[in-house]
């Protein structure tokens, strides 16, 4: 738990309780109940995509700190993102970079946004950010590049900020079997790692059958 400060802003509490009965795909309840439960401050997204997630992110840190206190760091292809980067990396295209930028200005907190694939921008920023209290590994789904997200995010992490894997792939059948945090996940050392997996499973009728897909929550024990 980040400690933060003490007064609970009603606007922004209203606005999350909103969000958490709206929210879809519904997965995404759970990983705004930790925000706020953790009450996280700083965050870091890899693979911001259209920023929504990170707009939502910040608004429900202000639940209860001050927006000049809440910072969000995000690494994404963008307009970098080459087909053959977006079918390798199962990934979903991206609006501009200045696009997302404008957006997340508008929010008021410092937002600072990374183009570029996360395999090398991570080791080049992570001095940069420091040690964040919230970290959301959801760029680039081939095994590779979530391993190289891990390793880099390691040395962001303190012993109380949580790791957020989305994709993990329940019963996962042959255009999802070698993508996704699985492997990762399943051979994470759980005497340095506290594993767990957020309760909602959320099913997506594709061509090839049924995509079943949870997030994962780690932190170091
Ligand atoms: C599934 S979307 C992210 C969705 C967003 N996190 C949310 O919750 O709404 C994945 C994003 O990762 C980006 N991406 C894919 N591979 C990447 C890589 N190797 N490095 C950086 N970004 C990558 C894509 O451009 C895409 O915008």
């Amino acid at each position: 738990m980040i400690s933060g400060e003490d007064n609970v802003n009603f606007f922004w509490y209203a606005k999350y309780c909103v969000r958490l009965w709206r929210i879809y795909p519904q997965r995404y309840r759970a990983f705004f109940q930790l925000i706020n439960e953790r009450k996280c401050r700083i965050f870091l997204e890899i693979g911001t995509n259209n920023g929504i997630r990170a707009r939502q992110m910040i608004e429900t840190a202000r639940i209860h700190h001050s927006l000049t206190s809440v910072q969000y760091w995000g690494v994404d292809l963008f307009e970098d993102l080459t087909p053959d980067l977006l079918s390798a990396e199962y990934a979903i295209r991206p609006p501009s970079c200045m696009t997302v930028t404008r957006m997340l200005e508008k929010t008021g907190a410092f937002t600072k946004l990374f183009k570029g694939n996360s395999k090398e921008m991570l080791l080049r920023i992570r001095k940069e950010i420091g040690q964040v209290d919230f970290i959301f590994i959801d760029g680039g789904h081939s095994i590779e590049t979530i391993q190289s997200d891990w390793d880099n995010c390691q040395h962001m992490m303190s012993k109380n900020t949580l790791v957020i894997f989305d994709d993990y792939f329940v019963q996962p059948s042959d255009p999802v079997k070698n993508v996704g945090c699985n492997q990762l996940v399943d051979r994470l050392d759980q005497s340095e790692y506290a594993v767990s997996f957020l309760p909602i499973i959320d099913e997506f009728t594709k061509p090839w059958g049924i995509l079943r897909t949870q997030m994962v929550a780690v932190h170091r024990t």
